[in-house]
C-alpha cells in the first residue's frame, strides 16, 4: 500500500489514505506541541522516536488481546493503521496525582492512588478539551454509556500491561490518555498513539520526567529521553 491523500493533519502526526478503504497510513512528525499547541517547536527525530514506541506498545497490546487500530510499522515514521471513526474524547487513567489532576484537587504531587483514576475529557481546541462526565457525553451525542463503558474497561487493560512494560523498564507508569474509533465492523477500538507524548513516565531511580513534561517544562532536551525508552523498551520487548 502507498500513501495517497491528506485526510487530517494534527499536531504531532498526519493520517493520509491508501488504496484499501480500510487502511490508513500515519506519518509521525518532526513537530511537538504542548498546551494546545500554544507551545510547538520541530524537533528531529521527535517523529521516529514515538513511532517506534507507539508501534512496539501496540504490538504488545495485540499479543495481549487488546483490540487496537495498529496494522504494522513501515519504517521509522510511518504504521499502517485500521480506518476508524475516532470518538471525540480523550480517556485519562492515573496511577498517582500529576498535571490536571494535582492542580484541580490541591493534591500531594505523585500521591499514589490505590485504584487507578479514569477520566474523560472532550476534544476541543476551542474549549481547551474540558472534562466530561457519562451523562454529559450522552446528552452530547458523543459517546453511549455502553460504548463509555467499554473505554473504561479497555482503558483499565491498557493500564494494567502498561505499567507492567514500564516497571521492567525501572519507570513508574503516572498517567496517560488513550483515544478510541470505531472500526469498519463496529467495533470500538483502541486509536491514536500511546507514547511518551501521552504518558508521563517517571524514573524509579532518579525521579526525572521521561516523557513530553521535559518540554512543557522546559526541563532539557526531548528526543534523547524518548531515544531512552525507545531503547528500555526494546529490551523488554526484545
Ligand atoms: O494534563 P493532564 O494531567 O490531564 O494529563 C493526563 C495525561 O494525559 C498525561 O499523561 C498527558 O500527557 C495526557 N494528555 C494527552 N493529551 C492531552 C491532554 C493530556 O496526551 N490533550
Amino acid at each position: 500500500l502507498t500513501k495517497q491523500d491528506l485526510l487530517y493533519k494534527g499536531k504531532a502526526k498526519e493520517m493520509y489514505s491508501t488504496e484499501d478503504p480500510e487502511v490508513v497510513w500515519v506519518h509521525y512528525m518532526d513537530q511537538v506541541t504542548a498546551f494546545n499547541g500554544k507551545k510547538k517547536v520541530q524537533m528531529s527525530g521527535k517523529g521516529a522516536a514515538n513511532c517506534n514506541i507507539s508501534s512496539l506498545i501496540f504490538k504488545d497490546l495485540t499479543a495481549n488481546s487488546i483490540p487496537n487500530h495498529f496494522i504494522e510499522q513501515i519504517d521509522d515514521n510511518n504504521q499502517l493503521v485500521k480506518r476508524v471513526n475516532i470518538i471525540p474524547l480523550e480517556t485519562v487513567v492515573r496511577n498517582m496525582a500529576s498535571g490536571s489532576f494535582e492542580r484541580k484537587f490541591a493534591t500531594e504531587h505523585l500521591m499514589k492512588f490505590e485504584k487507578p483514576v479514569v477520566e474523560f475529557f472532550y476534544k476541543s481546541d476551542e474549549l481547551d478539551d474540558p472534562f466530561i462526565n457519562e451523562s454529559q457525553a450522552e446528552a452530547l451525542g458523543v459517546a453511549t454509556p455502553a460504548q463509555m463503558t467499554t473505554m473504561i474497561t479497555i482503558a483499565l487493560q491498557v493500564n494494567k500491561r502498561l505499567k507492567n512494560i514500564f516497571l521492567n523498564m525501572n519507570i513508574d507508569l503516572v498517567d496517560f490518555k488513550v483515544e478510541f474509533g470505531i472500526d469498519g465492523t463496529g467495533n470500538l477500538i483502541l486509536a491514536d498513539e500511546i507514547s511518551p507524548d501521552s504518558c508521563r513516565l517517571i524514573d524509579k531511580s532518579t525521579g526525572n520526567s521521561l516523557d513530553k513534561d521535559v518540554f512543557r517544562k522546559g526541563l532539557g532536551e526531548l528526543v534523547p529521553v524518548y531515544d531512552e525508552i525507545l531503547d528500555r523498551l526494546k529490551t523488554v520487548e526484545a
